[in-house]
């Protein structure tokens, strides 16, 4: 937690559930990141936190957007951004949303299919295009699976498409899925990618771009390598399988540039248990699964707790939210230990809740008012 968010918890107290996002630590990331990638164009992945505060301030350190929707497009756009600075990402778009978008000035679209290539064509002609591919999501907390990229064959297939049908044959995009703690997957994934770009290369196609996706870790629970770990480990990879004739590097980070910016304050709702001598204690927070914590879904993603009574001593808990759904519990098998004197009426802080909470939030199941969100 930065001193600003603790100093404005402390300070002004706000009425929880409720995230505090510091922009300046939004700044500070994006710096780490370009000093540990400097070859590296970054578009900030906006789907990980669209709040105005965020994308005005990376406006202003020129960053550029991956944007998954029309909606994200024209949130860039009002925060503003250039269209040339915004690559619409998605691989699954309404051909009414791409007609829009180029007509917003965005050049730049991703795809994975034929019929999504066609409609590029159709509705954004002449369009920088890459093509997204398939690739191991090994190592990944939150892996994407197999549902965007398609193989490489399909691919280069595609991509020689792409110029008959009057596209720019751009580049290759991949994900190897987010939370993602292996530096080794970006290495196999951009020997896929050079592999591509060698036999187009033959088929008369020069490729310009590779874009390496996000996937950069945050640190919840457990350590993740160094943002400068992964800046080494691709460079060392790009310039092993590209040599000295380096294409454009994108970047599209979400989770490592506004995760550890953000602090979401709770209140413990009830501390109870299931019988006598059962010695694990449920802990129901007023913030759950349907108020933003979606990503605890499978326990995938384990956030760090701060109570007022750490350092004391603690006993085994399942943390849930305060909604009637059984689902809406987030940890029951990941061994979470609280300070045996949590009570009801505590506030407690989930730290690095920046990315992909306030979004994911109902809009007012069992009555609860989406998350309220502080940005300073
Ligand atoms: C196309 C694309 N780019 C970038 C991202 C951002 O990934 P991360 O937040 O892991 O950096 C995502 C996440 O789903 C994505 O789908």
């Amino acid at each position: 937690m930065t001193p600003k968010v603790s100093r404005f918890l402390r300070d002004a107290a706000p009425a929880t559930p409720c995230l505090v996002v510091d922009v300046d630590r939004v700044a500070e990331n994006y710096g780490r990141l370009k000093a540990a990638m400097p070859l590296a164009r970054i578009y900030y992945a906006v789907k990980a936190n669209p709040a105005a505060p965020i994308l005005s301030r990376l406006v202003d350190l020129q960053s550029q957007f991956d944007a998954a929707s029309l909606e994200e497009v024209r949130m860039c756009l009002a925060a503003g951004a250039r269209p040339e600075a915004i690559s619409f990402g998605n691989t699954v778009k309404k051909e009414s949303a791409i007609q829009a978008a180029y007509e917003a000035g965005v050049r730049m679209f991703a795809f994975d299919s034929e019929p999504e290539l066609r409609k590029l064509a159709r509705s954004a002609p002449g369009a920088k295009v890459y093509c997204r591919i398939l690739v191991e999501n090994v190592g990944a907390e939150w892996p994407l699976s197999r549902k965007f990229g398609c193989e490489a064959e399909m691919a280069k297939e595609l991509m020689v498409l792409a110029r008959d049908l009057g596209l720019d044959p751009y580049g290759i995009s991949f994900h190897v899925g987010s939370q993602q703690t292996r530096t080794a997957a970006y290495e196999a994934a951009i020997a896929k990618v050079a592999m591509i770009f060698t036999d187009l290369k033959e088929a008369g196609i020069n490729l310009r771009m590779a874009n390496l996706g996000g996937g950069y870790p945050v640190r919840y629970r457990s350590e993740v390598p160094e943002i400068d770990d992964f800046g080494a480990a691709i460079m060392g990879a790009m310039v092993e399988h590209f040599g000295n004739a380096l294409p454009e590097i994108l970047v599209e980070p979400g989770r490592f540039i506004v995760g550890d910016a953000g602090v979401l304050s709770s209140e413990v709702v009830l501390v109870s248990s299931k019988g006598k001598d059962d010695p694990v204690r449920w802990v129901y927070l007023d913030i759950g699964r349907f108020g933003g914590l979606a990503e605890t879904e499978g326990e995938a993603i384990k956030y760090r707790f701060r109570t007022p009574h750490d350092g004391l001593a603690e006993g085994p808990v399942t943390i849930a939210g305060p909604t009637c759904d059984s689902t809406d519990t987030l940890y029951e098998k990941s061994n979470y230990r609280l300070p045996l004197a949590l009570q009801s009426g505590d506030r407690v802080e989930l730290l690095s809740t920046g990315a992909y909470v306030t979004t994911y939030a109902s809009q007012g199941f069992n009555g609860f008012a989406p998350l309220a969100e502080h940005y300073i």
